[in-house]
């Protein structure tokens, strides 16, 4: 429900809490994780971007890029999600994949900075799904990669941002052909005909007419 209140906050990662457990796990299972931890990260990653609750529309929905303060203010998310959701003691345990999925191995990421193995696996898992979902979805700065180029950045992400094991795991339930990817190709509205046009020129839609979404396979 939380996860949800997230997706209905911001429609242009509508689905992304579903689809970044769905590639959490089946990375997991690749890695041959327990079943206990599947557990813990399937919950978890559905609430990774709880915290996107407490942002700004104006800041969330933003199209093109953020200020370095809006940034700034982006980047509470984490820490916004795992203060929500410290109440509920039943969730200590995926706290870590909330507060610390933009975490980089090199050091470079947040909130903390934190390197290598101080980041809990639980949250270098959901990092390489995040990365990999936010590649190949359409988004108010980004057109959609496809995976294969989605593929190609992470690769050369492994071991500095993401964690490498994860990122082979990813490869290898690509490769077998188990990840299908539902892509929104963003339909512009057609121009209404200028004033000067002929006579028999066909009506085209007006520019009132929202922009819509057309569902492709890649
Ligand atoms: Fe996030």
């Amino acid at each position: 429900m939380l996860a949800g209140a997230v997706d209905e906050k911001d429609p242009y990662t509508r689905g992304h809490s579903d689809r970044v457990t769905r590639y959490s796990l089946m990375i997991a299972k690749e890695m041959n994780l327990p079943l206990a931890f599947m557990e813990i990260l399937q919950v978890s990653a559905q609430l990774h971007d709880v915290g996107k609750i407490g942002i700004e529309d104006h800041i969330l929905k933003k199209p093109g890029s953020l200020t370095e303060e809006e940034f700034e203010v982006m980047k509470t998310h984490t820490t916004k999600g795992a203060n929500i959701l410290r109440p509920v003691t039943q969730l200590a345990e995926m706290l870590p994949g909330i507060e610390l999925h933009h975490e980089a191995l090199d050091g470079r990421g947040y909130p903390y900075g934190l390197k290598g193995d101080q980041i809990p696996l639980l949250a270098r898992v959901i990092a390489v799904a995040d990365t990999f979902d936010a590649l190949t979805t359409n988004r108010p700065y980004q057109q959609a990669h496809t995976p294969d180029q989605a593929l190609g950045i992470i690769k050369n992400l492994a071991g500095k941002r993401l964690d490498p094991a994860a990122v082979a795991a990813l490869l290898a339930v690509y490769e077998r052909g188990e990840i299908k990817i539902q892509r929104f190709t963003i339909k512009r509205p057609v121009l209404p005909p200028q004033p000067q046009a002929t006579a028999t020129a066909v009506p085209a839609a007006t520019s009132a007419e929202p922009t819509t979404l057309e569902r492709t396979r890649v």
